[in-house]
């Protein structure tokens, strides 16, 4: 059952546009590369002729191979790369592990994450992980050793702590889709050097916010320095912890249009990202804390109460999935879960198709241009060289028309020089016979 609720989401996921174009561009210029394969050995088979191919050309159709298999390397190892930034103990954390379905990023209160880290799929069945500079894999066996294991390192906030997951475990991490969890953007003077190092690829950016409390000037700051050195970055604005609104009802619809309007009018005004009504497609009011807790529960619930959700495929077609978990939980919801709950799918669903799209267009669109020039180059040499070498027939057969030519010439030259000789003797013969017999009878 689980399998197939899986593969419900895998084919209608919009991540499959990423996953099938980045299938489709590797198995082109897997062709290219035959193609660049057989012209290297045609030239090579001629290259000791000269008049044929020149030095260059060999040298030029060489380095394309090389070209090639750099872009090859660099297309398998493409992916949609998102990060996550806000201010500390926003829920960062949380919210990866809510859309990872599972506690792989430690989170906590006070200052937890003290360093970049990037979860991203493996294919192998055991978590590991590797600091920055060093390729030894450090086993992962728990989120508390995970969060030991980097207290451990001396590492610097701006380093980046690599975690490779299990992609059977997650089908995010199977799309190809890496994540990357920051320190808080209040708690460094770093920004310039973090987003040199860690934002300049990052296909959308999600901005964890605190609907507690506002937008702050260090997250704001943090994305207009984003914007001086993205064109138009992909921001989502996730207004975290609104579980807390259930608490305050009455202030409830007071309090969203407030954090709304604040977080349109950044994206729209500040930042200049999107138009008014495009910025309210990018903001949610959500509690990454229950959603991953549901999560949890949801997947253990998968086999204790395996019974009572046989019938349903999937979370979509629960109308009673809230008072189902509410029950599981022990009644620990609060009011409105199942509105923050379908908020977060609807923020993920939005996610996918945004980072597909535009990891696509900013990953293969340069590829595609590089390959469609590497092809029409190596075809223009060849077209050349087979200019050059029907020439040069031609130039032969030329030559051997008019040796033939020179030769027949020569031939009726002789034919006409021969007869004129013949006659010359033949009357020089008759002249001095008459000579002679004139001599005789005198
Ligand atoms: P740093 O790594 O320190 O920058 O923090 P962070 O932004 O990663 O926050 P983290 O995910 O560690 O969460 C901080 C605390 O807030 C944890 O105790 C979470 O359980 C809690 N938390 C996260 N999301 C929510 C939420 O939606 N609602 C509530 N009530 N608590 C949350
Ligand atoms: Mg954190």
């Amino acid at each position: 059952k689980q399998i197939r609720t899986n593969d419900i989401r895998t084919e209608n996921s919009p991540l499959q546009i990423f996953v099938k174009a980045k299938k489709k561009i590797n198995d082109i210029f897997l062709e290219i590369d035959d193609y660049v394969d057989d012209t290297v050995r045609f030239i090579d088979s001629l290259k000791d002729d000269h008049k044929i191919i020149a030095q260059e050309e060999v040298q030029k159709v060489e380095a394309y191979k090389d070209k090639v298999q750099g872009i090859r390397y660099v297309l398998k190892r493409d992916h949609m790369k998102v990060a996550f930034f806000g201010r500390t103990s926003n829920g960062k954390s949380t919210v990866i592990n809510a859309m990872l379905r599972d506690k792989i990023l430690p989170s906590g209160i006070g200052h937890t994450t003290n360093c970049f880290l990037q979860v991203e799929g493996s294919d192998g069945e055991e978590p590991y992980l590797m600091t920055e500079g060093s390729d030894i894999k450090q086993p992962v066996q728990s989120v508390g050793q995970l969060g030991h294991a980097l207290c451990k390192e001396k590492l610097c906030e701006s380093n980046l702590v690599r975690i490779f997951w299990p992609k059977s475990k997650c089908l995010l991490l199977r799309d190809d889709v890496v994540f990357v969890d920051s320190p808080g953007v209040d708690v460094t003077p770093n920004l310039d050097e973090w987003i040199d190092k860690h934002c300049l690829d990052a296909d959308v950016f999600v901005l964890v916010a605190n609907a507690e409390s506002t937008l702050m000037l260090a997250e704001k700051n943090f994305f207009h320095k984003v914007s001086t050195k993205l064109s138009k970055p992909n921001i989502f604005i996730l207004n975290n912890r609104w579980d807390a609104s259930a608490s305050e009802p009455e202030f409830l619809d007071e309090v969203r249009a407030q954090h709304q309007d604040r977080a349109v009018d950044f994206l729209a005004r500040e930042l200049r990202v999107y138009n008014t009504k495009d910025a309210e497609e990018r903001v949610f009011f959500v509690s990454a804390k229950e959603t991953l807790q549901a999560r949890l529960k949801e997947q253990k619930g998968e086999s204790a109460h395996s019974k009572s959700t046989a019938k349903h495929e999937n979370i979509y077609e629960m109308t009673n999935y809230s008072d189902w978990l509410n029950f599981s939980l022990g009644g620990a919801l609060a009011e409105g879960f199942q509105n923050r709950y379908f908020e977060f799918q609807d923020f993920e669903r939005k996610f996918e198709e945004c980072i597909s799209k535009s990891a696509v267009k900013t990953k293969f669109e340069q590829h595609t241009q590089r390959g469609k020039h590497i092809s029409t180059e190596i075809r223009q040499t060849l077209n050349e060289i087979l200019d050059r070498t029907q020439k040069m027939k031609a130039e032969q057969m030329n030559a051997q028309k008019e040796v033939r030519d020179r030769l027949n010439f020569t031939e009726q030259q002789l034919i006409l020089l021969t007869q004129e000789m013949k006659d010359k003797i033949h009357r020089m013969v008759e002249d001095v016979e008459q000579r002679v017999s004139k001599a005789l009878n005198e």
